[in-house]
Protein backbone atom coordinates (compact mmCIF):
# COMPACT_ATOMS: atom_id res chain seq x y z
CA UNK A 1 0.00 0.00 0.00
CA UNK A 2 1.00 3.41 -0.70
CA UNK A 3 2.93 5.07 2.17
CA UNK A 4 5.37 7.98 2.90
CA UNK A 5 8.56 7.42 5.54
CA UNK A 6 8.81 10.12 8.26
CA UNK A 7 12.07 11.67 6.29
CA UNK A 8 9.98 12.17 3.32
CA UNK A 9 7.35 13.60 4.85
CA UNK A 10 9.43 16.40 6.50
CA UNK A 11 10.99 16.75 3.24
CA UNK A 12 7.16 16.80 1.78
CA UNK A 13 5.90 19.64 3.70
CA UNK A 14 9.24 21.92 3.22
CA UNK A 15 8.50 21.57 -0.85
CA UNK A 16 6.35 24.09 -1.92
CA UNK A 17 5.41 21.70 -4.59
CA UNK A 18 4.06 19.16 -2.35
CA UNK A 19 0.23 18.38 -1.84
CA UNK A 20 -0.24 18.10 1.51
CA UNK A 21 -3.87 17.97 1.44
CA UNK A 22 -2.57 14.30 0.22
CA UNK A 23 -0.42 14.26 3.41
CA UNK A 24 -2.96 15.18 6.12
CA UNK A 25 -5.56 12.94 5.04
CA UNK A 26 -3.97 9.80 4.08
CA UNK A 27 -4.87 7.34 6.80
CA UNK A 28 -2.39 5.26 7.97
CA UNK A 29 -2.75 1.30 7.16
CA UNK A 30 -2.38 -1.60 10.35
CA UNK A 31 -1.04 -4.97 10.12
CA UNK A 32 -1.72 -7.15 12.34
CA UNK A 33 0.50 -8.32 15.37
CA UNK A 34 -0.33 -11.64 15.35
CA UNK A 35 -1.70 -11.37 18.82
CA UNK A 36 -5.70 -10.49 18.44
CA UNK A 37 -5.71 -8.74 22.47
CA UNK A 38 -3.28 -6.62 20.97
CA UNK A 39 -4.42 -5.72 17.79
CA UNK A 40 -8.01 -4.02 19.13
CA UNK A 41 -5.39 -2.12 21.52
CA UNK A 42 -3.75 -0.97 18.42
CA UNK A 43 -6.45 -0.24 16.31
CA UNK A 44 -5.74 -3.09 13.86
CA UNK A 45 -2.46 -3.78 14.69
CA UNK A 46 1.07 -2.06 14.27
CA UNK A 47 1.41 0.80 11.53
CA UNK A 48 1.77 -0.67 8.28
CA UNK A 49 5.13 0.16 6.08
CA UNK A 50 6.68 1.42 9.36
CA UNK A 51 9.07 -0.19 12.49
CA UNK A 52 8.41 -1.52 15.48
CA UNK A 53 11.07 -2.07 18.55
CA UNK A 54 10.70 -4.45 20.97
CA UNK A 55 12.99 -4.51 24.02
CA UNK A 56 12.91 -6.49 26.90
CA UNK A 57 15.15 -8.69 29.18
CA UNK A 58 16.04 -12.19 28.48
CA UNK A 59 13.00 -14.50 28.27
CA UNK A 60 10.55 -12.12 28.72
CA UNK A 61 8.79 -13.30 25.36
CA UNK A 62 10.64 -11.13 22.58
CA UNK A 63 10.89 -13.45 20.00
CA UNK A 64 7.49 -15.06 20.84
CA UNK A 65 5.97 -11.49 19.40
CA UNK A 66 8.28 -12.33 16.94
CA UNK A 67 6.82 -15.23 15.94
CA UNK A 68 3.54 -13.71 16.18
CA UNK A 69 3.64 -11.32 13.83
CA UNK A 70 5.62 -13.75 11.26
CA UNK A 71 3.06 -16.42 11.45
CA UNK A 72 -0.05 -14.22 10.86
CA UNK A 73 1.66 -12.43 8.05
CA UNK A 74 2.54 -15.66 6.51
CA UNK A 75 -0.87 -16.82 6.90
CA UNK A 76 -2.27 -13.14 4.99
CA UNK A 77 0.48 -14.58 2.14
CA UNK A 78 2.86 -11.74 3.14
CA UNK A 79 6.70 -12.14 1.79
CA UNK A 80 8.67 -12.11 5.33
CA UNK A 81 12.13 -12.91 6.53
CA UNK A 82 13.58 -13.41 9.82
CA UNK A 83 17.02 -12.32 10.01
CA UNK A 84 17.94 -14.48 13.31
CA UNK A 85 21.43 -13.28 15.07
CA UNK A 86 21.31 -15.81 18.20
CA UNK A 87 19.29 -19.14 17.32
CA UNK A 88 19.71 -21.40 14.16
CA UNK A 89 16.27 -22.07 11.79
CA UNK A 90 15.73 -25.21 13.19
CA UNK A 91 15.39 -24.08 17.12
CA UNK A 92 13.00 -21.04 15.56
CA UNK A 93 10.83 -23.09 13.66
CA UNK A 94 10.37 -25.71 16.41
CA UNK A 95 9.57 -22.94 19.03
CA UNK A 96 6.88 -21.89 16.41
CA UNK A 97 5.08 -25.50 16.47
CA UNK A 98 5.47 -25.66 19.87
CA UNK A 99 3.28 -22.51 20.45
CA UNK A 100 0.94 -23.56 17.83
CA UNK A 101 2.11 -20.96 15.33
CA UNK A 102 3.85 -23.49 12.79
CA UNK A 103 5.93 -21.44 10.76
CA UNK A 104 7.83 -24.53 9.09
CA UNK A 105 5.31 -24.70 6.03
CA UNK A 106 6.00 -20.91 4.88
CA UNK A 107 9.48 -21.77 5.27
CA UNK A 108 9.48 -24.73 3.21
CA UNK A 109 7.30 -22.87 0.58
CA UNK A 110 9.73 -19.91 0.35
CA UNK A 111 7.01 -17.63 1.63
CA UNK A 112 9.10 -16.85 4.94
CA UNK A 113 13.20 -16.60 4.58
CA UNK A 114 15.32 -17.15 7.75
CA UNK A 115 18.97 -15.41 7.45
CA UNK A 116 21.38 -16.86 9.80
CA UNK A 117 23.52 -13.41 9.75
CA UNK A 118 25.45 -14.23 12.38
CA UNK A 119 26.96 -17.39 11.28
CA UNK A 120 27.13 -16.38 7.39
CA UNK A 121 29.02 -13.05 8.46
CA UNK A 122 31.85 -14.95 10.91
CA UNK A 123 32.51 -17.85 8.93
CA UNK A 124 34.00 -15.49 6.78
CA UNK A 125 35.85 -14.14 9.27
CA UNK A 126 36.95 -16.96 10.49
CA UNK A 127 37.99 -18.34 7.55
CA UNK A 128 39.90 -15.28 6.66
CA UNK A 129 41.51 -13.68 9.82
CA UNK A 130 41.17 -15.14 13.19
CA UNK A 131 40.70 -18.88 12.91
CA UNK A 132 37.62 -18.52 15.70
CA UNK A 133 34.71 -16.51 15.87
CA UNK A 134 34.88 -12.95 17.26
CA UNK A 135 31.50 -11.99 18.44
CA UNK A 136 30.27 -8.47 16.63
CA UNK A 137 33.31 -8.25 14.89
CA UNK A 138 33.02 -5.86 11.79
CA UNK A 139 29.39 -6.25 11.44
CA UNK A 140 27.51 -3.44 10.06
CA UNK A 141 23.87 -2.63 10.50
CA UNK A 142 23.07 -1.12 7.65
CA UNK A 143 24.28 -4.26 5.37
CA UNK A 144 21.85 -6.23 6.92
CA UNK A 145 19.17 -4.80 4.53
CA UNK A 146 21.13 -6.67 1.86
CA UNK A 147 19.44 -10.18 3.04
CA UNK A 148 15.97 -8.50 3.07
CA UNK A 149 14.32 -8.35 -1.01
CA UNK A 150 12.85 -5.96 -2.32
CA UNK A 151 9.58 -7.51 -2.47
CA UNK A 152 9.56 -8.46 1.48
CA UNK A 153 6.69 -7.48 3.33
CA UNK A 154 7.37 -8.04 6.68
CA UNK A 155 11.31 -8.26 8.27
CA UNK A 156 12.32 -9.05 11.83
CA UNK A 157 15.43 -8.56 13.00
CA UNK A 158 15.89 -10.90 16.49
CA UNK A 159 18.29 -9.46 18.23
CA UNK A 160 20.29 -6.05 17.08
CA UNK A 161 21.37 -6.27 20.36
CA UNK A 162 24.84 -7.73 19.29
CA UNK A 163 25.55 -5.19 17.39
CA UNK A 164 26.09 -2.62 19.62
CA UNK A 165 29.03 -4.36 21.45
CA UNK A 166 31.74 -3.29 19.52
CA UNK A 167 30.27 0.14 18.16
CA UNK A 168 30.07 4.00 19.69
CA UNK A 169 26.45 5.02 20.95
CA UNK A 170 27.28 7.29 18.40
CA UNK A 171 27.59 4.89 15.18
CA UNK A 172 25.16 2.45 17.10
CA UNK A 173 22.93 5.28 16.43
CA UNK A 174 23.65 6.61 12.68
CA UNK A 175 23.94 2.53 11.77
CA UNK A 176 20.73 1.90 13.36
CA UNK A 177 19.11 5.26 11.63
CA UNK A 178 20.27 4.21 8.14
CA UNK A 179 18.61 0.72 8.53
CA UNK A 180 15.79 2.15 9.55
CA UNK A 181 15.57 4.57 6.85
CA UNK A 182 16.44 2.39 4.18
CA UNK A 183 13.74 -0.37 4.96
CA UNK A 184 11.11 1.98 6.00
CA UNK A 185 11.64 3.70 2.38
CA UNK A 186 10.18 0.55 0.70
CA UNK A 187 6.89 0.73 0.02
CA UNK A 188 5.19 -1.57 1.85
CA UNK A 189 7.78 -2.84 4.40
CA UNK A 190 7.38 -3.26 7.91
CA UNK A 191 10.23 -4.36 10.25
CA UNK A 192 10.02 -5.00 14.06
CA UNK A 193 13.58 -4.77 15.28
CA UNK A 194 14.32 -6.86 18.58
CA UNK A 195 16.60 -5.89 21.25
CA UNK A 196 17.56 -7.44 24.35
CA UNK A 197 17.21 -5.12 27.54
CA UNK A 198 21.10 -4.69 28.22
CA UNK A 199 22.02 -3.40 24.74
CA UNK A 200 19.29 -1.45 24.77
CA UNK A 201 20.07 0.40 27.91
CA UNK A 202 23.45 0.31 26.98
CA UNK A 203 22.94 2.48 23.77
CA UNK A 204 20.92 4.58 26.27
CA UNK A 205 17.85 3.51 24.39
CA UNK A 206 18.34 5.63 21.40
CA UNK A 207 16.90 3.24 19.19
CA UNK A 208 13.69 4.09 20.32
CA UNK A 209 13.56 7.73 19.09
CA UNK A 210 13.95 6.48 15.21
CA UNK A 211 11.13 4.00 15.45
CA UNK A 212 7.58 4.41 14.88
CA UNK A 213 6.52 1.99 18.21
CA UNK A 214 7.74 0.83 20.68
CA UNK A 215 6.90 -2.28 23.34
CA UNK A 216 9.02 -2.99 26.51
CA UNK A 217 8.69 -6.38 27.86
CA UNK A 218 9.08 -7.27 31.42
CA UNK A 219 9.52 -10.02 33.72
CA UNK A 220 8.29 -8.47 37.09
CA UNK A 221 6.71 -9.81 40.72
CA UNK A 222 3.34 -8.36 41.63
CA UNK A 223 3.69 -7.00 45.45
CA UNK A 224 0.15 -7.93 45.85
CA UNK A 225 0.18 -11.61 45.25
CA UNK A 226 4.06 -12.00 45.23
CA UNK A 227 3.40 -13.54 41.69
CA UNK A 228 5.66 -13.48 39.03
CA UNK A 229 4.50 -11.97 36.25
CA UNK A 230 4.90 -10.81 32.61
CA UNK A 231 3.96 -7.16 31.44
CA UNK A 232 4.54 -5.21 28.55
CA UNK A 233 4.48 -1.38 28.22
CA UNK A 234 3.50 0.77 24.90
CA UNK A 235 5.63 4.50 25.63
CA UNK A 236 5.52 4.97 21.61
CA UNK A 237 3.03 4.13 18.96
CA UNK A 238 2.67 6.71 16.80
CA UNK A 239 -0.72 7.67 15.06
CA UNK A 240 -2.09 5.31 17.76
CA UNK A 241 -4.58 6.53 20.45
CA UNK A 242 -3.14 4.80 23.53
CA UNK A 243 -3.43 4.71 27.09
CA UNK A 244 -0.17 4.36 28.93
CA UNK A 245 -0.86 1.17 31.36
CA UNK A 246 0.58 -1.62 31.58
CA UNK A 247 -0.88 -4.84 30.25
CA UNK A 248 0.13 -7.61 31.75
CA UNK A 249 0.36 -11.29 29.30
CA UNK A 250 1.20 -14.80 29.60
CA UNK A 251 2.62 -17.11 27.64
CA UNK A 252 0.38 -20.27 27.26
CA UNK A 253 1.25 -23.45 24.97
CA UNK A 254 -1.20 -21.51 21.98
CA UNK A 255 1.21 -18.56 22.48
CA UNK A 256 0.65 -15.03 24.24
CA UNK A 257 -2.63 -13.95 25.90
CA UNK A 258 -2.85 -10.40 26.47
CA UNK A 259 -5.72 -9.23 29.09
N1 LIG B 1 4.98 -23.45 25.40
C1 LIG B 1 5.25 -22.52 26.32
N2 LIG B 1 4.43 -22.38 27.39
C2 LIG B 1 4.67 -21.45 28.32
N3 LIG B 1 5.71 -20.62 28.31
C3 LIG B 1 6.57 -20.72 27.30
C4 LIG B 1 6.39 -21.68 26.24
N4 LIG B 1 7.39 -21.51 25.38
C5 LIG B 1 8.17 -20.53 25.86
N5 LIG B 1 7.68 -20.05 27.01
C6 LIG B 1 8.25 -18.97 27.84
O1 LIG B 1 8.78 -18.01 26.96
C7 LIG B 1 10.08 -17.65 27.39
C8 LIG B 1 11.00 -17.37 26.21
O2 LIG B 1 10.44 -16.43 25.40
P1 LIG B 1 11.36 -15.77 24.27
O3 LIG B 1 10.43 -15.04 23.36
O4 LIG B 1 12.25 -16.78 23.64
O5 LIG B 1 12.19 -14.77 25.17
P2 LIG B 1 13.26 -13.67 24.72
O6 LIG B 1 13.34 -13.71 23.22
O7 LIG B 1 12.73 -12.39 25.28
O8 LIG B 1 14.53 -14.07 25.40
C9 LIG B 1 10.61 -18.84 28.10
O9 LIG B 1 11.53 -18.44 29.08
C10 LIG B 1 9.37 -19.45 28.70
O10 LIG B 1 9.17 -18.93 29.99
MG1 LIG C 1 14.90 -14.20 21.94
Amino acid sequence: MGRISDFGSIFCLRNSRCDKMELSTKSIGRISTGIEELDLKLGGGYPEGKSILITGGTGTGKSIFGIHFLYKACKNEKKCVLIATEESPEDILEQSEILGLGLSPYYKHGQLIIEKAFQSRSEKVQTSKFGFTPEGLEIDLPSLSDFVPPDTEVVVIDNIGVFTLRLSIQDFRDQFDALNYVLSSREGCTAMFIMDETAFKMSRKLAEYSVTGSLRLSVNENPYTGNTERYLIIPKMRKTELKLESLRFEITQKGIRLF
